[in-house]
């Protein structure tokens, strides 16, 4: 199944109910937070109280995006506050298996993010343990940015290798998604796709409706 995920990071915070129920009304099926520290990554965005009120102004799935170093010190507290999938970064996160582990011992979804110049061999040992595996098609850190052409040959072989395991895990993409270049990912093999800007710029349940449209005409020619 394709699935809409949209970054609330594009959203405007100052009406962000109001902004998620005109996405909803588009008919999106997640919502993408993402949690980004300074540290790692060059910006700060939004945390745990964020992600307590945003689980009161929906029932979607939230699908949360850590962009934090160490992230194993706050899986627990995200969890609690409503996270419905927890991805974390093979690049900040050392005890990733303990982690993925605890994060399933939590009753949710766990996912492993890497960035676009991390390769994709080092998600191989997560494979039939990660629900999910995020490639980042921009730089973390960052809404608004252009798609880097180059993750579309990680995409697919990616979703190759999973085929060959006979795995059929969601493979996210997330960064600088467009009505132009949607296709692109989801014919590399991509079935989770995160948009900011695609999403919240512009008429917001127009942008959503477009997508689950497109997004159920695949679902239609995979079945
Ligand atoms: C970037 C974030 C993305 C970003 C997507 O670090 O992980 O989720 O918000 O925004 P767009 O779709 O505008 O690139
Ligand atoms: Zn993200």
């Amino acid at each position: 199944m394709v699935i809409l995920s949209p970054s609330i990071l594009a959203a405007d915070f100052t009406i962000l109910g109001e902004q998620m129920k005109k996405a909803e009304s588009g008919g999106n099926d997640y919502f993408h937070f993402d949690v980004m520290d300074g540290m790692f990554v060059p910006n700060i965005s939004f945390g745990i109280p964020v992600l307590t009120s945003v689980r009161l102004a929906t029932k979607k799935v939230l699908d949360v995006h850590l962009m934090v170093a160490d992230p194993e010190r706050y899986t627990d507290k995200f969890i609690d506050a409503g996270a419905d999938i927890l991805t974390v970064h093979q690049e900040a996160c050392k005890p990733l298996k303990e982690t993925l582990k605890s994060i399933h011992a939590g009753g949710i979804k766990a996912g492993v993010a890497i960035k676009p110049d991390t390769d994709i061999d080092v998600l191989t040992p997560y494979f039939g343990i990660a629900d999910m595996f995020l490639v980042m098609t921009v730089e973390p850190g960052f809404g608004g940015q252009k798609y880097m052409e180059k993750c579309t040959a990680k995409i697919r072989s990616l979703r190759a290798r999973l085929d060959e395991e006979g795995l059929d895990t969601d493979i996210q993409v997330d960064g600088g998604i467009t009505r132009e270049n949607v296709r692109v990912v989801l014919d590399a093999g991509a079935n989770v796709i995160v948009m900011g800007s695609s999403v919240f710029k512009g008429d917001i349940t127009d942008n959503t409706k477009y997508f689950s449209r497109l997004f159920a005409e695949y679902d239609h020619k995979l079945s």
